[in-house]
């Protein structure tokens, strides 16, 4: 075992509860995770002792800015970005991709194109889509193979080409669970001029995350989907993020994150999202050496970080193993994402199924009469269901553990299945 499973249950209070003497089970984790105590202490420390609005003369605002500033130093580390200056906050993906996509427009012109997904959530599709509308942009269609459930390079190469100004890519689905190569992605569209806008909202949670190496320009992700509050972050290359025209009242920073943070912070949320970064690191010194020796260009915090997130890849791994076979071997069951053992290094351990016989909401009230949280439907990933032909018979059911999860919860999950 990567780590011990039980230090690490015991950090999050949510996950002791019962109803009615049934413990709850949670698998709805691709929509939201629960905190570890960390958050929760980070969260009220900060109502209690800085809650101030930002760049005042005093005590309170001082600290408050202080906290802000950790926060930014954090999310960096977390994602390797070279500056805290490139880390946006703001009040979650979706809205941060909105903002941005506005500001990017400022550079395309009628008749440009962009290439957009088959695989991603509508929050990485429509922004740009709305955009296309708006200045008669060319959008462009990367579709996914429905038995790899992975995207065909080949079929980038042919889309891509010098008019093509921005693609627009996930990290992981949130519905497949596949993680996808941005790196050669990235540098497919670098070669030709464009820029690659990354949605890495269901792998930040999953395993290392290092926007230098992936090559990538923007990357944004989502706090509470790692442990901490309803918070979204933003990495833009620095000298993007420099350039860009922003949507910003006069007064607000024209330099740094600030010209992108519009209007009063959740500075309770940048607390939350520090003590969720401090979690990490405090789960790194607890994993094994191994995890660690890939990180050795990294020292300190960001080092511990980044270990813990390959031990939770590990750990994860394990995971999907287990709830793929077993949901396998149920009668009329039909796993929508990549099944083979020897390629789980390209997926997370979010799993979506289907069952004859019966409908996706009828399996997650079933498993709700039990406790256990799953979602049903398109959980917004629109195309991915659309694509699978799965739109009109009410999409899948995702189960979606996260590293506090067990094999046991997995096995309960598998029983009331197998039992319907
Ligand atoms: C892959 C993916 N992208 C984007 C989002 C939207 O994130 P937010 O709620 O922070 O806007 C989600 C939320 O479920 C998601 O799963």
């Amino acid at each position: 075992m990567p780590f011990d499973i039980q230090q690490i249950r015991a950090q999050f209070p949510a996950l002791s509860l019962e109803d009615g003497g049934v413990p709850r089970i949670y698998l709805d984790n691709p929509a939201g995770t629960q905190v570890p105590k960390r958050v929760i202490e980070r969260t009220s420390e900060y109502m209690i002792r800085m809650n101030a609005n930002h760049g005042g003369p005093f005590r309170t605002s001082q600290d408050s800015d202080a906290l802000s500033a950790e926060a930014h130093r954090a999310a960096a580390e977390l994602l390797n970005a070279p500056s805290p200056e490139e880390i946006v906050f703001g009040a979650n993906m979706t809205t941060l991709t909105f903002a941005i996509s506005r500001s990017l427009g400022h550079w395309l012109k009628p008749g440009d194109e962009i290439i957009l997904t088959r695989m991603d959530h509508d929050a990485n599709v429509n922004p740009w889509r709305l955009l296309a509308e708006d200045l008669g942009l060319e959008v462009k269609w990367l579709s996914f193979n429905r038995e790899t459930y992975q995207y065909d390079l080949d079929e980038l190469e042919r889309l891509i080409s010098r008019r093509v100004k921005l693609l627009a890519v996930n990290y992981a689905s949130n519905a497949l669970g596949t993680i996808n190569d941005v790196k050669t992605i990235s540098s497919m569209a670098r070669a030709v001029g464009a820029l690659t806008y990354v949605d890495a909202v269901q792998y930040v949670p999953h395993g290392p995350t290092d926007v230098q190496a992936l090559g990538c320009d923007f990357l944004a992700c989502s706090v509470y989907k790692f442990f901490g509050g309803h918070q979204g972050i933003l990495w833009g290359r620095g000298e993007l993020l420099e350039a860009l025209p922003a949507y910003k009242v006069r007064p607000a920073e024209d330099h740094g994150p600030g010209k992108f943070e519009t209007g009063t912070q959740s500075f309770e949320g940048q607390a939350g999202a520090l003590g969720a970064i401090e979690y990490l690191a405090w789960l790194g010194e607890q994993a094994r050496d191994i995890y660690r020796q890939p990180f050795g260009h990294f020292s300190g915090r960001q080092q511990n970080i980044h270990t813990a997130m390959a031990a939770i890849k590990a750990y994860e791994k394990l995971l999907s193993a287990h709830l793929i076979k077993g949901l396998q071997a149920i009668s009329g069951v039909t796993v929508h994402g990549i099944t083979d053992p020897g390629q789980f290094d390209k997926r997370v351990p979010t799993v979506t199924f289907t069952r004859e016989g019966f409908s996706p909401a009828d399996i997650a009230r079933r498993l709700a009469a039990e406790n256990i949280f799953v979602w049903d439907g398109d959980y917004y990933a629109v195309e991915v269901v659309k694509h699978l032909g799965l739109a009109e018979s009410g999409g899948m059911v995702r189960v979606g553990p996260v590293h506090y999860n067990t094999i046991a919860e997995l096995d309960r999950l598998l029983e009331v299945v197998r039992e319907m």
